[in-house]
């Protein structure tokens, strides 16, 4: 069982931590399947607090406690108005007296922090400006799953240095595969968390030239060129990243058995093509499913079952 209070950043779990996670997301997946989930969280319960859009995310963690017989709750930014209604402090302390576990996705990484400091239950970050741990730890669940092992392996991210690619960095800290980042000059990663990452030592590496990052990888991982809050950088950033649109020519560059993610939404045309999206070697559904099992064994070990 973890000795951690909440779920901030990959870069918080130690390798065995994280190693055990994915461990337990592949057998809460099992059991899943099997129709053999414990009622483990039966009279728990979450808030999800929402400051930015979810399809995934919401509904993930929202059944993702329903199936271990929990409860979770939706509350949206329209009501709660974070920091501007009510200051961060005391709406976490008001959250943490009627739920067990805080879920929150918002803007700024200090926001969560805030939240996860004035908070008496786990807070768990689905998503800031900064990361996304809980979609790269179901991402390296997913390589797991279909390649047998994430060490060893290449994994290619193509677009922008986003909360994706700083928590790919983060997890290259922990497991031992190589990062290529594959991306225009001005859209590199946040200078703190590389820098940070290649001191300890993660193989981390950064091209400006899309055929040089795909080159035999494993892995090709793609996310949207405008970030949600960047929407109006939209128009620029689609003519910035072209070159680095996963097509059927980038994904020959790969390995021939390379299996390509994408966390989702995609943009159909943009950075992915709909002929890699739909091909065999297209592993995105099982990604987006594994964010739920992922999600449970964080939850699950937060809240120490
Ligand atoms: N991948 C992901 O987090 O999707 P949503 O934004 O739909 O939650
Ligand atoms: N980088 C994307 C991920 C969406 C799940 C964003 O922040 O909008």
């Amino acid at each position: 069982m973890w000795d951690r209070k909440h779920f901030l950043s990959i870069y918080d779990l130690t390798a065995d931590d994280a190693k055990k996670l994915v461990e337990r997301g592949i057998a809460l997946k099992e059991d899943h399947h099997a129709g053999r989930l414990q009622p483990l969280l039966e009279g728990k319960s979450m808030a999800m607090v929402f400051r930015k859009p979810s399809l995934r995310t919401r509904m993930s963690f929202e059944m993702g406690m329903i199936g271990l017989g929990g409860h979770a709750l939706y509350v949206s930014d329209e009501e709660i108005k974070l920091g501007r209604r009510e200051a961060v402090c005391d709406v976490s302390r008001v959250v943490s007296r009627y739920v067990d576990v805080i879920m929150i996705r918002t803007f700024a990484q200090t926001e969560v922090e805030d939240l996860a400091k004035y908070a008496s239950v786990p807070v768990i970050n689905a998503l800031t400006d900064l990361y996304h741990p809980c979609q790269v730890m179901g991402d390296i669940m997913t390589v797991v799953e279909h390649k047998g092992r994430i060490d060893g392996l290449k994994v290619a991210f193509l677009g922008d240095g986003n909360n994706v690619v700083n928590s790919w960095i983060n997890a290259a800290t922990k497991f031992d595969f190589k990062f290529v980042l594959g991306t225009a000059k001005g859209y590199e990663p946040d200078p703190m968390v590389l820098e940070r990452g290649k001191a300890d030592g993660a193989k981390v590496e950064i091209v400006y030239d899309a055929h040089e990052a795909a080159r035999d990888a494993d892995v090709l991982y793609t996310d949207v060129w405008a970030s949600m809050g960047a929407e109006a950088e939209a128009e620029e950033r689609k003519a910035t990243f072209k070159p680095f649109q996963v097509n059927d020519e980038l994904l020959a560059a790969a390995k021939p058995d390379a299996i390509v993610l994408h966390c989702l939404p995609a943009h159909r045309g943009d950075e992915i093509t709909d002929s890699v999206m739909d091909s065999d070697q297209s592993v995105v559904y099982d990604e987006a499913e594994n964010r739920m099992h992922i999600q449970r064994a964080v939850t699950l070990e937060l809240l120490g079952k």
